[in-house]
């Protein structure tokens, strides 16, 4: 049975992942900040017979992320999803940035990627899937043309380097990691006027990450498999 770790598994993306993983047998460790409050994924939870647990994860929190560790110890993992991630706030331009919740989004949607990585390279070791996806935005790439948003667009550019980076130190252990964009999908973050459904995007990204080969590991890919621009 394929076992998959998602973070940020209360909403939007995360929740869709966990749905279409379920739906489809798989064994799935759905982490999420307040899982008392995650009515929508306990729902999943509850018709998945006991293959969908939920556990407290907030990514930038060590502690948190040591107790998901530990509960983690001894299952062989395939599949990682460090979805968990934030638009940040206002004031993200050259003119107005708040440096402060530069940082702090630096810390939700760039050192959580590592620290999640750190916990999981063990199972994704002793698992046969070996895949760890890190939920990146085609806002991070030079080949997005936007301005503004600066905060976001470091934090996403960053994460395709450190998961390029993960793909070569983790090269000998035959573990695959790859940066995915989503595309432009209807959820909070996304807002209504997307082009994507989240069933949409998940669905063509659970293919994409099915069809990865060790060769792809490293490469930044778009949500539907094909290469994105740096
Ligand atoms: N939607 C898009 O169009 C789009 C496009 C490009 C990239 N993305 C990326 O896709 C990922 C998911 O986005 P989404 O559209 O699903 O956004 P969303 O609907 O806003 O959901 C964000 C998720 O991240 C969780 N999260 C935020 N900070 C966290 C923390 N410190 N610890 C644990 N969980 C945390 C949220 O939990 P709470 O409910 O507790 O806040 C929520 O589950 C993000 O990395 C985002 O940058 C999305």
């Amino acid at each position: 049975m394929t076992s998959v770790l998602i973070t940020g598994a209360n909403r939007g993306l995360g929740l869709e992942f966990v749905r279409q993983y379920a739906a489809a047998g798989a064994r799935v460790f759905a982490a999420c900040r307040t899982p008392a409050d995650a009515d929508a994924l306990s729902a999943i939870a509850a018709g998945a017979n006991g293959r969908v647990t939920l556990h407290p994860l907030d990514v930038t929190d060590d502690t948190s992320v040591q107790a998901l560790k530990a509960v983690l110890k001894g299952h062989p993992l395939d599949i990682v999803i460090a979805n968990a991630g934030s638009y940040g706030g206002d004031h993200q331009t050259w003119r107005d940035m708040d440096y402060s919740a530069w940082l702090d989004l630096f810390a939700t949607n760039t050192l959580s990627v590592l620290r999640i990585a750190s916990i999981v390279h063990d199972g994704l070791a002793a698992g046969t899937g070996k895949r760890f996806i890190a939920i990146t935005s085609g806002m991070g790439s030079n080949a997005d043309k936007g301005g503004g948003q600066l905060a976001y667009r470091t934090s996403k550019a960053a994460v395709n380097k450190l998961v390029s980076t993960l793909a070569q130190d983790w090269r000998s252990d035959g573990i695959i990691a790859v940066p995915v964009s989503p595309g432009w999908v209807r959820t909070d973050m996304g807002g209504p006027g997307a082009p994507l459904s989240p069933e949409q995007s998940i669905g063509a990204m659970r293919a994409a990450i099915d069809r990865l080969t060790p060769a792809d590991s490293g490469k930044l890919i778009d949500y539907d498999g094909s290469p994105q621009r740096w």
